[in-house]
């Protein structure tokens, strides 16, 4: 039986797309290798929102080209994000790679790589030093957004993620997503609801609807009830039987309607967390990364979101040192972060990409006020965090049950509404299990908990 080897980096989007690859490879009859030496198929999902992911999957590709010198019929792609934008010339810097596949592509990887592997496993003098085979595919086929549905059945966990909508249209000034994923391109209700059914019908208690602005789906259905697509969509998941918790990512403030701040009011399976990407506290940054909007609409969205949902859990993106970036500016970025006391926050500096508008400004800021910056955002983040996980110690809180903890077999670890994760000290859990939990302690960003 032949294997594919796939390692992914990026986002979760990533991560869903190289399930529907794997998925394909194994309705095909191969099987998934732990590890790349025996693979016959070796396949890396690339991103490229910042410079060290990109300069990663090089890095990655080319030790896994070096140890197969012995295999020559073994079969190497790039997928994804970097694959889109830096498409043939990623040949020249991994001369072994055979295949290069985009963003709109990834219903086509199996049979690329599948048709690559049987010609060269039939061709008598497999030269041991082969070049690659050079074959690139970036272009866009009509319903593409259709194509990520398959999921893993060996997974067989009690969450999975569910893509709706590919593709963002924002033109953020720093970000290179527009020219990876394309524009924006959602999927039909129906096929969402049917597929969501069947992960219920597997076992899936929760759903994770992935897409780069995930409230922007539909959206040029028309508003019904004060209601757009996104909360429709979100009403109809509510009605599934067996699925008890719904999760989204990422959404933003521009096409953030009332309608979804009132969802938080009336659908309990709506779990109470967000990621709610802010990037910068000051206005004159936010118009510089052409983020349209000011940021007390951030602000007053979170907390009218609070207000909706009192126990709501807020975690966030923020870029520091954008081109421009004043003492004055960062002050601003560290006040909201105070204001709202997010859960956590992912902290970035700026990583200038080609063919952005950022990378050309002048004014970019040097590594070292990037780092200051970073550093100090992150002990004002990590204290807010830790002061917030730290109050839910003596509360109740219903977990879903995912496995055995990371860190210790002897012991399962589930998440909480707030996604918190939770490792239980006490008490019997299953897999898939919604149970009451009582938190008895607190290290930082790590809860524990007995099962009541
Ligand atoms: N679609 C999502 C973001 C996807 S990219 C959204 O807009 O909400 C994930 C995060 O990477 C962004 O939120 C941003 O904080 C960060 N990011 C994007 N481009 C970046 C760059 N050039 N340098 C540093 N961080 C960046
Ligand atoms: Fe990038 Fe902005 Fe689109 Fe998010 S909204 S993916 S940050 S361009
Ligand atoms: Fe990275 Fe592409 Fe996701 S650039 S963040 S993998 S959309």
């Amino acid at each position: 039986m032949p294997q594919v080897f796939i390692k992914t980096y990026g986002c979760q989007m990533n991560e869903r797309d190289s399930e529907q690859v794997a998925a394909m490879f194994l309705s095909a009859g191969y099987e998934l290798a732990d590890s790349p030496e025996r693979a016959d198929v070796v396949l890396i999902n690339t991103c490229s929102v910042r410079e060290k992911a990109e300069l990663k999957a090089l890095g990655k590709m080319g030790i896994l080209c070096a140890q197969q010198a012995a295999r020559p019929w073994v079969v190497f792609g790039f997928m994804g994000c970097m694959s889109q934008s830096k498409g043939k010339e990623l040949f020249r810097e991994v001369p072994r790679l055979d295949i290069v596949t985009g963003t709109r592509q990834y219903h086509n990887v199996f049979s690329l790589c599948h048709r690559l592997l049987l010609q060269r496993l039939a061709a008598a003098s497999a030269e041991p030093r082969r070049r690659g085979a050079h074959i690139c595919e970036v272009g866009e086929e009509a319903g593409f957004q259709n194509q990520i549905r398959d999921h893993l059945p060996t997974r067989g966990g009690c969450t999975a993620f569910v893509s709706i909508m590919q593709g963002c249209e924002m033109r953020c000034s720093y970000c290179i997503v527009p020219h990876t994923r394309g524009r924006e391109c959602s999927r039909p209700a129906a096929d969402i609801l049917h597929e969501a059914r069947e992960l219920v019908a597997n076992g899936v208690k929760e759903i994770t609807l992935l897409g780069q602005i995930v409230n922007r789906y539909g959206k040029d259905e028309p508003i019904i009830n004060g209601r757009g697509a996104f909360v429709r969509l979100l009403e109809q998941l509510h009605e599934i039987d067996g699925l008890l918790r719904i999760r989204f990512t990422s959404p933003h403030p521009i096409g953030f309607r009332q309608d979804l701040v009132q969802a938080y009011t009336y659908l309990p399976k709506l779990c109470s967390h967000i990621h709610f990407p802010m990037q910068s506290g000051s206005d004159r940054i936010l118009q510089l990364m052409r983020r349209p909007y000011k940021n007390e609409k951030y602000l007053s969205l979170c907390e009218a979101m609070r207000e909706a949902r009192p126990d709501l859990a807020i975690t966030t993106d923020i870029i520091v040192g954008f081109p421009g970036e004043t003492d004055e500016d960062y002050l601003q970025t560290k006040a909201a972060v105070e204001r709202i006391q997010f859960d956590n926050a992912f902290i970035f500096q700026y990583s200038p990409r080609r063919d952005t508008p950022a990378a050309l400004m002048d004014d970019q800021i040097c590594l070292r006020v990037k780092e200051e910056r970073n550093h100090d955002l992150l002990e004002t983040v990590n204290r807010i965090a830790t002061a917030r996980n730290q109050a839910l110690v003596g509360t109740d809180q219903l977990i879903l049950v995912e496995g055995p903890s990371k860190t210790n077999a002897q012991r399962m670890q589930g998440r909480s509404s707030q996604n918190k994760p939770i490792i239980i000290m006490k008490g019997a859990a299953a897999a898939g299990q919604l149970l009451p939990v009582r938190i008895t302690e607190c290290t930082g960003f790590t809860l524990y908990g007995e099962v009541q």
